[in-house]
Protein backbone atom coordinates (compact mmCIF):
# COMPACT_ATOMS: atom_id res chain seq x y z
CA UNK A 1 0.00 0.00 0.00
CA UNK A 2 2.61 2.49 1.13
CA UNK A 3 6.27 2.44 -0.31
CA UNK A 4 7.05 5.95 0.63
CA UNK A 5 10.78 6.16 1.95
CA UNK A 6 9.77 8.25 4.67
CA UNK A 7 6.77 5.80 5.76
CA UNK A 8 6.40 5.16 9.42
CA UNK A 9 5.01 2.14 8.57
CA UNK A 10 7.28 -1.27 7.48
CA UNK A 11 7.71 -1.62 3.68
CA UNK A 12 9.36 -3.76 1.78
CA UNK A 13 13.07 -4.80 3.08
CA UNK A 14 13.08 -3.04 6.62
CA UNK A 15 12.23 -6.45 8.38
CA UNK A 16 15.44 -7.85 7.81
CA UNK A 17 17.19 -5.22 9.23
CA UNK A 18 15.14 -4.55 12.33
CA UNK A 19 15.73 -7.67 13.72
CA UNK A 20 19.53 -6.79 14.30
CA UNK A 21 19.25 -2.97 14.75
CA UNK A 22 16.53 -3.52 17.64
CA UNK A 23 17.52 -2.46 20.88
CA UNK A 24 17.28 -5.36 23.80
CA UNK A 25 17.81 -3.23 27.16
CA UNK A 26 16.22 -0.38 28.40
CA UNK A 27 20.03 1.03 28.80
CA UNK A 28 20.20 0.52 24.69
CA UNK A 29 16.34 1.81 23.90
CA UNK A 30 17.34 5.60 22.94
CA UNK A 31 14.99 8.54 23.82
CA UNK A 32 11.08 8.37 25.07
CA UNK A 33 13.21 9.40 28.75
CA UNK A 34 10.16 9.27 30.59
CA UNK A 35 8.63 6.18 29.52
CA UNK A 36 11.77 4.74 29.91
CA UNK A 37 12.27 6.22 33.68
CA UNK A 38 8.62 4.95 34.34
CA UNK A 39 8.91 1.36 33.36
CA UNK A 40 12.29 0.81 34.97
CA UNK A 41 10.97 1.66 38.67
CA UNK A 42 7.63 -0.45 37.73
CA UNK A 43 9.75 -3.45 36.69
CA UNK A 44 11.83 -2.95 39.67
CA UNK A 45 8.86 -2.66 41.71
CA UNK A 46 7.59 -6.17 40.17
CA UNK A 47 10.94 -7.90 40.53
CA UNK A 48 11.45 -6.88 43.58
CA UNK A 49 8.16 -8.16 45.01
CA UNK A 50 8.43 -11.17 42.29
CA UNK A 51 5.30 -10.49 40.98
CA UNK A 52 4.24 -9.99 37.34
CA UNK A 53 4.09 -6.69 35.39
CA UNK A 54 1.21 -5.38 35.39
CA UNK A 55 -0.48 -4.55 31.64
CA UNK A 56 1.28 -2.58 29.49
CA UNK A 57 -0.50 -0.56 26.72
CA UNK A 58 1.91 1.24 24.21
CA UNK A 59 0.30 3.63 21.61
CA UNK A 60 1.63 6.52 19.29
CA UNK A 61 2.16 6.69 15.82
CA UNK A 62 4.15 3.63 13.37
CA UNK A 63 8.07 3.14 13.48
CA UNK A 64 8.28 4.88 17.45
CA UNK A 65 9.59 1.44 18.74
CA UNK A 66 5.94 0.30 20.36
CA UNK A 67 7.19 -3.58 19.55
CA UNK A 68 11.05 -2.86 19.98
CA UNK A 69 9.38 -1.80 23.63
CA UNK A 70 7.53 -5.08 24.42
CA UNK A 71 10.69 -7.01 23.64
CA UNK A 72 12.93 -5.24 25.96
CA UNK A 73 10.20 -4.87 28.56
CA UNK A 74 10.81 -8.95 28.08
CA UNK A 75 14.26 -8.85 28.41
CA UNK A 76 14.15 -6.76 31.56
CA UNK A 77 11.65 -8.83 33.42
CA UNK A 78 13.57 -11.82 32.44
CA UNK A 79 10.72 -13.88 30.88
CA UNK A 80 9.65 -15.25 27.40
CA UNK A 81 7.34 -13.07 25.05
CA UNK A 82 4.52 -14.70 23.25
CA UNK A 83 3.28 -12.61 20.54
CA UNK A 84 0.44 -12.39 18.57
CA UNK A 85 -1.66 -10.12 16.79
CA UNK A 86 -5.01 -8.71 16.99
CA UNK A 87 -6.17 -9.29 13.05
CA UNK A 88 -4.54 -12.77 13.64
CA UNK A 89 -6.79 -14.66 16.36
CA UNK A 90 -9.42 -15.87 14.58
CA UNK A 91 -11.41 -17.78 17.39
CA UNK A 92 -11.92 -17.54 21.22
CA UNK A 93 -9.85 -20.42 21.67
CA UNK A 94 -7.07 -19.49 19.54
CA UNK A 95 -6.81 -17.05 22.02
CA UNK A 96 -7.86 -19.21 24.87
CA UNK A 97 -4.93 -21.46 24.07
CA UNK A 98 -2.16 -18.49 24.55
CA UNK A 99 -2.93 -18.06 27.26
CA UNK A 100 -3.37 -21.18 29.00
CA UNK A 101 0.03 -22.34 27.37
CA UNK A 102 1.81 -19.04 29.01
CA UNK A 103 4.38 -19.57 32.21
CA UNK A 104 3.82 -17.73 35.32
CA UNK A 105 4.97 -13.85 34.59
CA UNK A 106 5.56 -13.98 30.83
CA UNK A 107 4.09 -11.92 28.48
CA UNK A 108 1.56 -11.95 25.57
CA UNK A 109 2.13 -9.42 23.40
CA UNK A 110 -1.11 -8.65 21.17
CA UNK A 111 0.04 -5.80 18.34
CA UNK A 112 -2.59 -3.88 16.50
CA UNK A 113 -5.05 -4.69 19.68
CA UNK A 114 -7.38 -2.34 18.44
CA UNK A 115 -8.45 -5.01 15.89
CA UNK A 116 -9.65 -7.87 18.12
CA UNK A 117 -13.12 -9.35 17.30
CA UNK A 118 -15.22 -8.32 20.09
CA UNK A 119 -15.41 -11.92 21.04
CA UNK A 120 -12.26 -12.22 21.53
CA UNK A 121 -11.58 -9.27 23.10
CA UNK A 122 -14.08 -10.59 25.79
CA UNK A 123 -11.61 -13.26 26.73
CA UNK A 124 -9.39 -10.99 27.97
CA UNK A 125 -11.27 -8.72 30.33
CA UNK A 126 -11.83 -11.82 33.00
CA UNK A 127 -7.63 -13.22 31.99
CA UNK A 128 -6.26 -9.39 32.50
CA UNK A 129 -8.45 -8.48 35.43
CA UNK A 130 -8.69 -11.71 37.61
CA UNK A 131 -6.42 -14.47 35.68
CA UNK A 132 -9.23 -16.54 34.87
CA UNK A 133 -10.54 -17.75 31.43
CA UNK A 134 -14.97 -18.07 31.36
CA UNK A 135 -14.74 -21.01 29.23
CA UNK A 136 -18.81 -21.91 28.16
CA UNK A 137 -19.30 -25.63 27.51
CA UNK A 138 -22.00 -26.92 25.95
CA UNK A 139 -25.23 -25.52 24.26
CA UNK A 140 -28.24 -24.10 25.09
CA UNK A 141 -30.28 -24.83 28.83
CA UNK A 142 -27.78 -27.16 29.52
CA UNK A 143 -24.53 -24.74 28.91
CA UNK A 144 -22.74 -24.22 31.47
CA UNK A 145 -19.61 -21.78 32.40
CA UNK A 146 -16.56 -23.10 34.12
CA UNK A 147 -13.38 -21.12 35.33
CA UNK A 148 -10.13 -21.94 34.63
CA UNK A 149 -7.48 -20.25 36.43
CA UNK A 150 -4.30 -18.36 34.80
CA UNK A 151 -1.02 -17.84 35.39
CA UNK A 152 0.05 -14.49 36.89
CA UNK A 153 0.43 -12.82 33.10
CA UNK A 154 1.76 -9.61 31.50
CA UNK A 155 -0.58 -8.21 28.62
CA UNK A 156 1.83 -6.02 26.50
CA UNK A 157 -0.77 -4.26 23.73
CA UNK A 158 0.17 -2.06 21.31
CA UNK A 159 -1.54 0.59 18.82
CA UNK A 160 -1.35 2.87 16.65
CA UNK A 161 -4.88 3.90 17.19
CA UNK A 162 -5.66 4.45 20.87
CA UNK A 163 -8.98 6.03 20.43
CA UNK A 164 -10.06 2.83 18.81
CA UNK A 165 -9.66 0.47 21.96
CA UNK A 166 -13.11 0.22 23.97
CA UNK A 167 -13.22 1.28 27.34
CA UNK A 168 -13.73 -1.47 29.01
CA UNK A 169 -10.43 -3.28 27.71
CA UNK A 170 -8.40 0.37 28.21
CA UNK A 171 -9.23 0.52 31.81
CA UNK A 172 -7.22 -2.90 32.26
CA UNK A 173 -4.13 -1.82 31.65
CA UNK A 174 -2.44 -0.32 34.97
CA UNK A 175 0.53 1.21 32.59
CA UNK A 176 -0.30 2.85 30.17
CA UNK A 177 2.43 5.03 27.77
CA UNK A 178 1.99 7.35 24.26
CA UNK A 179 4.76 7.05 22.27
CA UNK A 180 5.89 10.47 20.99
CA UNK A 181 7.71 11.63 17.76
CA UNK A 182 11.55 11.62 18.89
CA UNK A 183 13.76 14.77 19.40
CA UNK A 184 16.08 15.35 16.57
CA UNK A 185 19.28 14.34 18.82
CA UNK A 186 17.63 11.23 19.62
CA UNK A 187 17.14 10.30 16.41
CA UNK A 188 21.02 11.41 15.74
CA UNK A 189 22.15 9.05 18.60
CA UNK A 190 20.10 6.12 16.97
CA UNK A 191 21.77 7.40 13.82
CA UNK A 192 25.45 6.52 15.31
CA UNK A 193 24.21 3.50 16.45
CA UNK A 194 22.60 1.61 13.30
CA UNK A 195 25.77 2.84 11.15
CA UNK A 196 27.94 1.29 14.43
CA UNK A 197 26.16 -2.00 14.02
CA UNK A 198 25.71 -2.30 10.13
CA UNK A 199 29.45 -0.97 9.62
CA UNK A 200 28.46 2.40 8.31
CA UNK A 201 30.90 4.90 8.23
CA UNK A 202 29.14 8.54 8.73
CA UNK A 203 30.42 11.73 9.60
CA UNK A 204 28.49 13.76 12.06
CA UNK A 205 26.79 16.27 10.10
CA UNK A 206 25.80 13.50 7.59
CA UNK A 207 23.98 11.86 10.95
CA UNK A 208 22.32 15.11 11.74
CA UNK A 209 21.52 15.68 8.15
CA UNK A 210 19.67 12.06 8.31
CA UNK A 211 18.05 12.91 11.77
CA UNK A 212 16.59 16.07 10.40
CA UNK A 213 14.67 14.34 8.04
CA UNK A 214 13.60 11.48 9.43
CA UNK A 215 10.36 12.71 11.24
CA UNK A 216 11.59 11.73 14.75
CA UNK A 217 11.25 8.10 13.91
CA UNK A 218 13.35 5.74 14.40
CA UNK A 219 12.19 3.34 11.79
CA UNK A 220 12.71 6.01 8.88
CA UNK A 221 16.15 7.10 10.38
CA UNK A 222 17.06 3.52 9.92
CA UNK A 223 16.07 3.45 6.34
CA UNK A 224 17.12 5.97 5.28
CA UNK A 225 20.87 5.51 6.34
CA UNK A 226 20.57 2.15 5.00
CA UNK A 227 19.51 3.87 1.37
CA UNK A 228 22.15 6.42 2.09
CA UNK A 229 24.59 4.29 2.41
CA UNK A 230 23.66 2.09 -0.92
CA UNK A 231 24.43 5.56 -2.57
CA UNK A 232 27.41 6.29 -0.49
CA UNK A 233 29.24 2.92 -2.17
CA UNK A 234 27.73 3.58 -5.73
CA UNK A 235 28.44 7.09 -6.12
CA UNK A 236 31.78 8.05 -3.71
CA UNK A 237 33.85 5.86 -1.38
CA UNK A 238 31.46 4.31 1.07
CA UNK A 239 31.99 6.99 3.42
CA UNK A 240 28.66 9.05 4.38
CA UNK A 241 29.82 12.56 4.47
CA UNK A 242 27.25 15.34 4.90
CA UNK A 243 26.96 15.94 0.81
CA UNK A 244 26.65 12.58 0.27
CA UNK A 245 24.23 12.47 2.31
CA UNK A 246 22.08 15.38 0.86
CA UNK A 247 22.47 14.43 -2.61
CA UNK A 248 21.02 11.13 -1.87
CA UNK A 249 17.93 12.09 -0.31
CA UNK A 250 17.41 14.31 -3.04
CA UNK A 251 17.62 11.22 -5.16
CA UNK A 252 15.23 9.96 -3.30
CA UNK A 253 13.12 12.89 -3.04
CA UNK A 254 13.10 13.64 0.90
CA UNK A 255 13.64 17.33 1.28
CA UNK A 256 14.37 19.29 4.36
CA UNK A 257 11.43 18.91 6.52
CA UNK A 258 11.48 15.27 5.70
CA UNK A 259 8.18 15.60 3.77
CA UNK A 260 7.63 13.62 0.37
CA UNK A 261 5.77 13.60 -2.64
CA UNK A 262 2.66 12.34 -0.86
CA UNK A 263 3.09 14.91 2.48
CA UNK A 264 3.27 17.91 -0.08
CA UNK A 265 0.49 16.97 -2.20
CA UNK A 266 -2.14 16.48 1.04
CA UNK A 267 -0.76 19.87 2.17
CA UNK A 268 -0.67 21.83 -1.39
CA UNK A 269 -4.96 19.75 -1.84
CA UNK A 270 -5.86 21.32 1.57
CA UNK A 271 -4.38 24.93 0.10
CA UNK A 272 -5.36 24.89 -3.44
CA UNK A 273 -8.77 22.69 -3.53
CA UNK A 274 -10.19 23.74 -0.33
CA UNK A 275 -8.99 26.84 0.35
CA UNK A 276 -6.46 25.78 3.17
CA UNK A 277 -9.76 24.05 4.92
CA UNK A 278 -11.03 22.85 7.30
CA UNK A 279 -11.83 20.03 5.01
CA UNK A 280 -12.88 16.91 5.80
CA UNK A 281 -10.85 13.76 6.76
CA UNK A 282 -13.14 11.64 3.63
CA UNK A 283 -13.25 14.61 1.38
CA UNK A 284 -9.57 14.67 1.34
CA UNK A 285 -8.44 11.42 1.09
CA UNK A 286 -10.75 11.33 -2.22
CA UNK A 287 -8.96 14.26 -2.99
CA UNK A 288 -5.53 12.70 -2.75
CA UNK A 289 -6.39 9.04 -3.63
CA UNK A 290 -5.61 8.07 -0.28
CA UNK A 291 -7.28 5.94 1.76
CA UNK A 292 -8.40 7.82 5.38
CA UNK A 293 -6.73 5.37 7.48
CA UNK A 294 -3.37 5.87 5.79
CA UNK A 295 -4.35 9.43 5.93
CA UNK A 296 -5.16 9.15 10.39
CA UNK A 297 -2.45 6.28 10.63
CA UNK A 298 0.67 7.66 8.78
CA UNK A 299 0.81 10.97 7.00
CA UNK A 300 -1.18 13.46 9.50
CA UNK A 301 0.38 12.63 12.81
CA UNK A 302 3.84 14.00 11.74
CA UNK A 303 2.25 17.03 10.01
CA UNK A 304 0.37 18.38 13.24
CA UNK A 305 3.42 17.43 14.82
CA UNK A 306 5.45 19.35 12.97
CA UNK A 307 2.94 22.21 13.03
CA UNK A 308 1.68 22.39 9.43
CA UNK A 309 -1.60 21.12 10.23
CA UNK A 310 -4.58 21.49 12.22
CA UNK A 311 -7.03 18.83 13.35
CA UNK A 312 -10.10 21.12 13.96
CA UNK A 313 -13.24 19.55 15.17
CA UNK A 314 -14.59 21.00 11.47
CA UNK A 315 -12.01 19.22 9.56
CA UNK A 316 -8.18 19.74 8.75
CA UNK A 317 -6.84 22.93 8.47
CA UNK A 318 -3.33 23.87 6.62
CA UNK A 319 -1.08 26.17 8.95
CA UNK A 320 0.61 29.54 8.40
CA UNK A 321 3.65 27.41 8.67
CA UNK A 322 2.20 25.18 5.71
CA UNK A 323 1.78 28.44 3.44
CA UNK A 324 5.55 29.28 4.30
CA UNK A 325 6.88 26.40 2.84
CA UNK A 326 5.26 26.46 -0.30
CA UNK A 327 6.20 30.40 -0.33
CA UNK A 328 2.87 31.68 -0.26
CA UNK A 329 1.29 33.52 1.92
CA UNK A 330 -1.54 32.64 4.61
CA UNK A 331 -4.66 34.20 4.38
CA UNK A 332 -3.84 36.19 7.59
CA UNK A 333 -7.55 37.46 8.67
CA UNK A 334 -7.51 34.29 10.34
CA UNK A 335 -6.61 33.73 14.52
CA UNK A 336 -6.33 29.73 13.85
CA UNK A 337 -3.25 30.22 11.83
CA UNK A 338 0.23 31.74 13.60
N1 LIG B 1 14.26 3.87 21.20
C1 LIG B 1 14.87 3.31 20.16
N2 LIG B 1 16.22 3.29 20.07
C2 LIG B 1 16.82 2.76 19.00
N3 LIG B 1 16.18 2.20 17.96
C3 LIG B 1 14.85 2.17 18.00
C4 LIG B 1 14.12 2.71 19.09
N4 LIG B 1 12.82 2.54 18.86
C5 LIG B 1 12.72 1.93 17.68
N5 LIG B 1 13.92 1.70 17.15
C6 LIG B 1 14.20 1.10 15.83
O1 LIG B 1 13.08 1.34 14.99
C7 LIG B 1 12.57 0.14 14.46
C8 LIG B 1 11.07 0.18 14.49
O2 LIG B 1 10.59 0.08 15.82
P1 LIG B 1 9.31 -0.82 16.18
O3 LIG B 1 9.16 -1.93 15.22
O4 LIG B 1 9.43 -1.17 17.61
O5 LIG B 1 8.16 0.25 15.96
P2 LIG B 1 6.59 0.09 16.25
O6 LIG B 1 6.20 1.28 17.08
O7 LIG B 1 6.29 -1.24 16.79
O8 LIG B 1 5.96 0.25 14.80
P3 LIG B 1 4.55 -0.31 14.23
O9 LIG B 1 3.49 0.60 14.74
O10 LIG B 1 4.69 -0.21 12.74
O11 LIG B 1 4.42 -1.72 14.70
C9 LIG B 1 13.18 -0.97 15.33
O12 LIG B 1 13.56 -2.06 14.56
C10 LIG B 1 14.40 -0.36 15.95
O13 LIG B 1 15.55 -0.71 15.21
MG1 LIG C 1 5.26 -2.81 15.96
Amino acid sequence: MNSRVVAGSRVDDDAQYEAGLRPRSLDEYIGQDRIRDNLEVSIAAARGRGEALDHVLLYGPPGLGKTTLAYVIGNEMGVAVRATAGPVIEKPGDLAAMLTNLQPHEILFIDEIHRMAPNIEEILYPAMEDYELDIVIGQGPSARSVKVPLPRFTLVGATTRAGLLTGPLRARFGIVHRLDFYEERDIHEIVRRSARILGVPIDEDAGRELARRSRGTPRIANRLLRRVRDFAQVRADGTVTAEVARAALELLEVDDQGFDEVDRKLLRTIIDKFGGGPVGVNSLAAAISEERDAIEDIYEPFLIQAGFLDRTPRGRVATARAYQYFGLTAPGKDSRLW
